[in-house]
């Protein structure tokens, strides 16, 4: 093999700086011979781009160049490779554009950018038969894009299960295992690196909705925009869901679903209960999982960092060196990522779902509350798995009281119908909590 140094370079600009950005350059600077040896060419890093030249940062500079203008590295012409780790959507977008009009390969880790202007951005890239590699997009280090878009091509995929969001997986890990608050839990994945500049974007559900809209498109060819997704973050759950969780023998993890049958293609992202014991539910701190269900290998599962500095490098300079041997241009003509989809495909109907639900009340404790109950559950076709209710022997008569309980499996929209008539009810004293069970 040719030594490293005498092997011909091509030319790398970084636009972000930031956790990924600087992890990125780390490898860069410190595995260049490993890395030139893999890619049969020299990576040389010309550029960086910041929003903030005065920054501190935490690699060193010595011979790169710095701008807070991205469009100055777009313009050089020794630069055949466009980094994007700035994060954002317009604005990393028309960097990307620019970039491709420009005759520049890109690599990034933006999902949000993705899932928001991806078809753009992939027609583009066609057009101007320029490579768009995005492993690090989805997953961290967990090389799932190249599992589900060339390992896995000779599947019909046929389910997706996936915690797809470090940050909220290190609080729901930290909140159940060690006791910390949500808030202390959140700011502790701000400080490792885990968070989006943005925190609510995880929190709230969209960053996992995000990916799974580049999973989705992988997966099913399914051109769907974050938008189509019905989600709900872990931000409004309560500990106590959590807690009751536990004692009926599950783990609440922030679940992205996506499940192909006759009646369409359902998505979603949800706080969900998974078994504990199952390997989903063992997924902890800032790890993600996909378990991706094929028509013909089956069950597979897939495990590792989903966030934080090194393993989101270690995706995007892999990345870079398929971009840099030339297989990411094959596999993006082939792959083809946002192309036409084959056919349209529906969205399950929610009285076509089917599935186990967790669901609590707060309710008056007096006789007959949970006939009452179990009465409009029963005309919903709902019936009962197990139910959790304390004793409150030392409560007056009539004060609120929690009552759980976990379902066979029913019928999303008769849930729901069940669930606003329960709350209509003058002995329900709060809005009922439901969660979906994935066994
Ligand atoms: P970050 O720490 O906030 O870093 C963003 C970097 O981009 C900063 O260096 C910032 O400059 C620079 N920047 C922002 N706007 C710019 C502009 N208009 N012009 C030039 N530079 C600009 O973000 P991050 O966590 O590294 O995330 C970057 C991307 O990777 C996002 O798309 C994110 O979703 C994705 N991602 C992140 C992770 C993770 O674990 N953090 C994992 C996978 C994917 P200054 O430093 O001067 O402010
Ligand atoms: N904020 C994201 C997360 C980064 O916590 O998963 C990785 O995409």
């Amino acid at each position: 093999m040719m030594p490293a140094r005498d092997m011909e370079d091509v030319t790398v600009g970084l636009v972000g700086l930031g956790t990924v950005g600087t992890g990125v350059a780390r490898l860069l600077t410190e595995n260049a011979d490993r890395i030139a040896r893999r890619a049969g060419k020299r990576v040389r890093w010309k550029w960086v781009a910041v929003r903030d030249p005065k920054k501190v940062r935490d690699v060193a500079l010595d011979g790169i160049r710095m701008t807070t203008d991205p469009a100055e590295i777009i313009r050089d012409p020794e630069v055949s490779i466009l980094v994007e780790t700035m994060g954002g959507i317009d604005q990393a977008a028309e960097v990307v554009l620019a970039a491709l009009d420009a005759g520049k390969h890109v690599v990034t880790a933006n999902k949000a950018m993705l899932a928001e202007r991806g078809r753009e951005i992939f027609d583009r890239a066609r057009k101007a038969h320029r490579a768009v590699a995005f492993e690090a997009s989805v997953g961290g280090g967990i090389p799932i894009i190249q599992a589900i878009g060339v390992s896995l091509a000779a599947n019909q995929v046929q389910s997706l299960a996936a915690i797809l969001n470090g940050t909220c997986n290190y609080i729901l890990t930290k909140m159940t295992l060690e006791g910390l608050s949500y808030a202390r839990a959140l700011q502790q994945a701000q400080e490792l690196g885990y968070a989006e500049a943005d925190p609510t974007l995880d929190v709230d559900g969209t960053d996992t909705a995000h990916k799974l809209v580049v999973l989705a498109q992988l997966a099913f060819g399914a051109n769907v925009v974050t938008r189509d997704i019905a989600r709900r973050g872990i931000d409004r759950l309560d500990l106590a869901d959590l807690t009751y969780a536990g004692e009926l023998g599950y783990a609440v993890k922030l679940l992205a679903v996506a499940r192909l049958s006759d009646d369409g293609l359902d998505l979603r992202v949800a706080p969900t209960l998974v078994r504990k014991g199952t390997p989903m539910a063992e997924v902890r701190g800032p790890y993600n999982a996909v378990r991706v269900v094929g028509d013909a290998v089956g069950d597979v599962f897939f495990q590792g960092r989903g966030a934080g500095m090194m393993a989101t490098a270690s995706a995007v300079v892999g990345d870079l060196i398929d971009v840099v041997t030339g297989r990411a241009l094959i596999t993006s003509r082939v792959l083809d990522p946002w192309g036409d989809a084959d056919r349209p495909i529906a969205r399950t109907p929610s009285n076509k779902l089917r599935r186990r639900y967790y669901l609590r009340f707060i309710i008056a404790d007096r006789p007959g509350v949970i006939a009452a109950l179990t009465q409009v559950l029963g005309a919903h076709g709902i019936s009962i798995a197990s139910v959790i209710q304390h004793d409150t022997d030392d409560a007056p008569d009539g004060s609120p009281v929690p009552l759980v309980i976990m379902t066979h499996m029913a019928v999303e929209s008769e849930v729901e119908a069940a669930l606003e008539e329960i709350d209509r009810l003058d002995v329900a004293h709060a809005p009922s909590v439901l969660l979906a069970v994935e066994d």
